[in-house]
């Protein structure tokens, strides 16, 4: 008699406790799903020569090329030379191309996407 209700007094505790570690367990993976999916929310100073690129250039330039003045493409362009003469031509940039301050006044960026580029000349 003693034994049959210590058992039914068990069942609840273990189910209790299971429940609680599935709880614990959730909020954890809740919280890492959380604080470790983003690589660029993790590092925003950081930001990729390609993706400064495909946001900003290739519209006009795909690949390296020049979808507007077809003689002009980015792959060989003397401009490249030094990243102070590419920084230069972002800054004043031949029309119709637009201007992008936004990027030469961030070293880093500029920096990326001066490197992405020259890596589009080596191909
Ligand atoms: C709206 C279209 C457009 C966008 C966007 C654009 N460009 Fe251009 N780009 C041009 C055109 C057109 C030329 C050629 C202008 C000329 O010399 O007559 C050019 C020329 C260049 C040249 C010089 C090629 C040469 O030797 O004459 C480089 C380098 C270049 N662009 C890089 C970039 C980069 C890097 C970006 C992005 C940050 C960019 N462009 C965004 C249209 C664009």
């Amino acid at each position: 008699m003693i034994e049959k209700d210590s058992m039914f007094q068990r069942i609840p505790i273990l189910a209790k406790l299971l429940l609680f570690c599935f709880m614990f367990l959730s909020i954890f993976t809740l919280a890492y799903n959380v604080y470790s999916k983003p690589d660029d929310a993790q590092n925003p100073g950081k930001i990729g020569g390609e993706k400064l690129f495909k946001a900003n250039c290739a519209g006009c330039h795909l690949n390296g090329q020049n979808l507007i003045k077809k003689d002009k493409p980015i792959i060989g362009s003397a401009k490249l030379k030094s990243k102070e003469l590419f920084s230069e031509l972002l800054n004043h940039p031949p029309k119709p191309m637009p201007e992008f301050k936004n990027i030469t006044s961030n070293p880093d960026q500029l920096d990326a996407l001066y490197k992405y580029v020259l890596s589009l000349k080596k191909k």
